[in-house]
C-alpha cells in the first residue's frame, strides 16, 4: 500500500511536470510567435535601405586609412544643424581629448526635402575645413532615419573596419568620453566581436495607436513583439557588427523605427545587446532620461540625453574638472 502510494506520488509529479512543460511551451509560443525567418526581403523593399540606391555628395574615404582608431563617433545630423556640429567639435567630439587614444568623429547628413543651395555651399566649405562630414542623397526626415542608420553601418563596413568600436550618437546628447573609453577597456576580450551595448529595451511591443510617435501598422510589422534593441539615442558596437548588420538587413523589411530595425537585424544574427549598467544594474550608464546637471553625477554616466548646443557648451568647461574632483 505504501509503495503503491509512493508510485502514485511519482505519477502525479510526472503529470504535473508534463503539464508545466506543455504550458510553458504554449505560453512561450503565444508570446513569441513567428520569429523573423531568414528569407530575403522583396527587392523593391530592400532597395529602400540598400547602399547601392544612394550616392555620396560628400565623403571622407580616407578618414580611417592607415590608422586603427579605438573609437569612431558617428553623429546623424541635418544640413541646418551647424550650431550642433560646432558645439560637438568643441566638446565631446574634439580631437585629442583622451591622450593616446585615437577617437574620430563623423557627421552623417542626407538632403533637405527642399533644396537649399546657400546652406549646401556652407556645408561644403565646412566639410573642407574639418573633414568630418559625409552626405548622401536620400531625403533627411524622421521616417528616413532607418536609411541613415544603414548608411552609417555601410560606411563603417566599407571605410573604417580597422576601428575597434563605433558609436552611433545623436547630436543632442552629452557624452562622457573618458568614462566610455575606460568602460570599453574594462570589458572582456569577447567585447571585440558581436558586441553592442547601450540602454537595452526588452519586451517592447509595437504601438498600434496611429497618434503615437512610434506607431507602426500591422501591415508593416505584423508581429506582436520586438526583439531586444538598444535605444537609438546612443549605442556602441564592435565594428565587425557594421558589416554583419548590413548583411542581415537583406532579410529584414525596412520599418521607420531605426533602433528597432537594428534590433531586428541583431535578432537575425543571434546577437544579444548588452545593457550598460553599474552596481547590479542600479546605475544605467546610458541615461536616456534627462538629468539635471551635476558634475559628479554626470561623471558616472556614459551619456545623458537632452542637450541643446548652448547647454552642452555651458556645462563642458565645468565638467572637465570632474576627473579630479569626483
Ligand atoms: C526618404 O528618402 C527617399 C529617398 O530620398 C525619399 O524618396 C522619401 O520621400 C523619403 N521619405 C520621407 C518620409 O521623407
Amino acid at each position: 500500500m505504501r509503495k503503491r502510494s509512493r508510485y502514485k506520488l511519482l505519477e502525479y509529479f510526472a503529470i504535473a511536470g508534463l503539464i508545466t512543460f506543455v504550458v510553458i511551451l504554449v505560453f512561450n509560443s503565444t508570446i513569441r510567435p513567428s520569429l523573423p525567418k531568414k528569407t530575403p526581403a522583396p527587392k523593391e523593399l530592400y532597395n529602400v535601405i540598400s547602399p547601392s540606391t544612394y550616392k555620396f555628395i560628400l565623403n571622407q574615404p580616407e578618414l580611417c586609412e592607415n590608422i586603427s582608431p579605438f573609437l569612431v563617433l558617428v553623429i546623424p545630423v541635418t544640413l541646418k544643424d551647424t550650431e550642433a556640429r560646432t558645439a560637438i567639435r568643441r566638446t565631446w567630439g574634439q580631437d585629442g581629448l583622451i591622450p593616446r587614444v585615437t577617437i574620430l568623429h563623423l557627421f552623417v547628413i542626407g538632403q533637405p526635402a527642399q533644396r537649399d543651395p546657400v546652406l549646401q555651399e556652407h556645408l561644403e566649405k565646412e566639410s573642407k575645413e574639418y573633414g568630418d562630414i559625409i552626405q548622401m542623397d536620400f531625403v533627411d526626415s524622421y521616417h528616413n532615419l532607418t536609411i541613415k542608420t544603414m548608411m552609417i553601418m555601410n560606411w563603417i563596413a566599407t571605410y573604417c573596419q580597422g576601428a575597434w568600436y563605433a558609436m552611433k550618437i545623436d547630436a543632442d546628447i552629452f557624452l562622457n568620453v573618458r568614462y566610455l573609453v575606460d568602460y570599453l577597456h574594462d570589458q572582456s576580450k569577447s567585447s571585440r566581436k558581436d558586441y553592442i551595448t547601450g540602454s537595452v529595451i526588452s519586451d517592447a511591443v509595437p504601438h498600434r495607436d496611429s497618434f503615437n510617435k512610434w506607431y507602426i501598422s500591422e501591415g508593416l510589422y505584423p508581429d506582436s513583439w520586438y526583439p531586444p534593441y538598444v535605444s537609438g539615442a546612443a549605442y556602441v558596437f564592435s565594428t565587425d557588427l557594421a558589416r554583419k548588420i548590413s548583411w542581415a538587413s537583406r532579410f529584414v523589411r525596412p520599418i521607420p523605427l531605426e533602433d528597432v530595425y537594428v534590433g531586428l537585424c541583431l535578432h537575425v544574427l543571434g546577437v544579444k545587446p548588452v545593457y550598460a549598467t553599474k552596481f547590479l544594474g542600479f546605475r544605467n550608464l546610458f541615461e536616456v532620461r534627462r538629468l539635471k546637471y551635476e558634475r559628479c553625477t554626470f561623471a558616472k554616466r556614459i551619456i545623458v540625453n537632452g542637450f541643446n548646443p548652448q547647454n552642452l557648451l555651458r556645462i563642458w568647461h565645468d565638467f572637465q574638472k570632474s576627473y579630479f574632483t569626483c
